[in-house]
């Protein structure tokens, strides 16, 4: 309930200014996001390469309202891609980069934003590595499944997404398994009306087990993006029940989310990606990771107090 309270009241203008100035939000900002620029988001590459992590680079922002700026965050994917791969960090898809399709252009049209997330694919073939689109409101949900199908004909490792909280997501998974699709499942951080989404904790991650069990049973390629301990251990059970071998799925984690969890999964020989985020537009990016955690809500809220 607070959760939804939080990321409805998010879209407040006055809410908006408040947090994005205030002096304690830097803090938790750096904790979550790499920095504001494509420089930033390569060191920080680097160093959890350095660590034997795998990486996914979200270039922050969404909702994009027009053609030359749905095009900018294209060309940003492109350029980020070519210092990735000029640093080595691309062989193999050791890093690739994580879209959202609003971000270029999805609400625009879908063919802006399939032109847009073709032009990435291209650059990412070029480096070496993968592209993987990202899943927003429910809304969205059917066009990006489309246009993820459609560039599959050409770029067949696009990956995309699978939100467990939706109720249609369990049918979702079933044909991209049996396709052999990279296929990311998470909860889904975005608030959902009862109609479209499971919003009871014990269902959402009813559905995430049921999806699992889909997805590592097909051919494909799962990546299980959690943190939640007891989905964790289900997967890995899951790994051994079905023969997996550890190179045919990957657990990935959010940048700054239970660090020492995600070294101690690669130290087992687990392939474990850390998605991370950098730019400037952070703050609908952070109120959902501060709306996924009252213990972070709290302590954000007591610090805003003590300085407005
Ligand atoms: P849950 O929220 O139950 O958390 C389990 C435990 O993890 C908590 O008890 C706590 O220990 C820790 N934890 C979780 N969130 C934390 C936080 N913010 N701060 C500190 N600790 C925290 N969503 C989406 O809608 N579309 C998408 O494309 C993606 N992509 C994506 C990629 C990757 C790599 C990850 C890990 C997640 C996403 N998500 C996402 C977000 C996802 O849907 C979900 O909101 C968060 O991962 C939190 O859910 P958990 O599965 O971690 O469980």
């Amino acid at each position: 309930m607070l959760r939804r309270i939080l990321l409805a009241a998010s879209a407040s203008p006055r809410l908006r200014q408040i947090v994005t100035t205030a002096p304690t939000t830097r803090a938790i900002v750096d904790s979550y996001v790499a920095g504001e620029t494509a420089d930033d988001a390569v060191r920080v590459t680097r160093a959890l390469r350095a660590a034997g992590l795998l990486v996914s680079l979200d270039y922050l922002g969404e909702d994009t309202k027009d053609l030359a700026q749905a095009s900018a965050v294209a060309d940003e994917y492109v350029q980020l891609l070519g210092k990735l791969a000029a640093d080595g960090l691309t062989h193999g898809g050791a890093a690739e980069v994580s879209v959202k399709p609003t971000a270029v252009g999805l609400f625009l049209g879908t063919a802006v934003a399939a032109e847009n997330i073709g032009r990435i694919c291209a650059a990412a073939r070029e480096a070496g590595t993968t592209v993987t689109l990202d899943a927003e409101e429910h809304a969205a949900i059917e066009p990006t499944l489309r246009i993820a199908a459609d560039l599959r004909a050409e770029y067949a490792d696009l990956g995309c997404v699978i939100q467990a909280c939706l109720r249609r997501s369990e049918a979702d998974c079933r044909p991209l398994a049996g396709h052999g699709v990279r296929v990311r499942l998470c909860k889904g951080a975005y608030s959902e009306p009862d109609a479209v989404a499971f919003t009871a904790r014990r269902d959402v991650d009813a559905s995430y087990a049921r999806c699992l069990r889909t997805l590592m049973n097909g051919p494909g390629y799962p990546m299980l993006a959690t943190h939640d301990p007891r989905l964790i251990e289900i997967t890995s059970s899951l790994a051994v029940l079905t023969g997996r071998a550890s190179a045919s799925f990957e657990y990935q984690m959010l940048y700054g989310i239970r660090p020492a969890e995600q070294r101690r999964l690669a130290d087992t020989g687990a392939r474990m990606r850390v998605y991370v985020p950098y730019g400037g537009d952070w703050y609908a990016y952070l109120v959902r990771r501060l709306a996924e955690r009252p213990a972070n809500l709290a302590f954000f809220l007591r610090s805003l107090r003590s300085n407005t």
